[in-house]
């Protein structure tokens, strides 16, 4: 089923989401559900609280062909995608990265992002065990963007100064039409 995207401004964006206690068959049914209205919207990243839930899980699907040097593939190889994630908690992260990010509770914007190169994520799979998953490149981007969204930190707040001056009309305009809530 499509859900609705919630989009900048909405209060929920800035919520923060509650761990599961337990991976139930709601709460798989909730996440194909984020999947496929991950699909549908051309993302490549989809957290609860941009569907308007706070239950802590956050689904991905980066394309290799995302990825801009062979090694970060190769080294990526091994994560199955899509990665569904519930109660996701970086544990550790190195490096450096500058890129363009964008996120579908920002329609038609994207802005430069530093963020670390590389980073190791512990989390819930659907399956209710325990897995780690350590992360490069335009994945570990996405991984980092997605854990953010569930503790209510969206990219604008990380974005480049010059960018999100150039955005700021659009990013005002965008928040009043949802709620006002920046
Ligand atoms: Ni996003």
């Amino acid at each position: 089923m499509l859900l609705d995207i919630v989009k900048y401004g909405s209060a929920v964006l800035r919520e923060k989401a509650v761990p599961v206690p337990a991976v139930t068959s709601e709460l798989v049914h909730l996440a194909e559900d984020m999947l496929q209205t991950m699909y549908h919207a051309k993302g490549v990243g989809l957290a609860a609280q941009q569907v308007g839930r706070l239950e802590s899980v956050c689904v991905i699907d980066v394309p290799a062909n995302c990825e801009e040097s062979e090694e970060v593939k190769a080294f990526n190889a091994s994560v199955k995608m899509p990665l569904v994630m519930f109660n996701p908690v970086i544990i550790s992260k190195s490096g450096e990265q500058d890129g363009k990010e964008g996120c579908l509770s920002f329609p038609n914007m994207g802005g430069h992002v530093v963020r670390a190169d590389q980073v190791t994520c512990q989390y819930t799979d659907v399956s209710g065990r325990m897995q780690i998953v350590t992360v490069r490149g335009f994945l570990a981007r996405a991984v980092q963007h997605e854990t953010d969204h569930l503790n209510g930190v969206l990219y604008v707040d990380l974005m480049s100064a010059e960018d999100k001056l150039a955005l700021a009309n659009k990013l005002k305009k965008l928040a009043n039409k949802n709620g006002g809530n920046i």
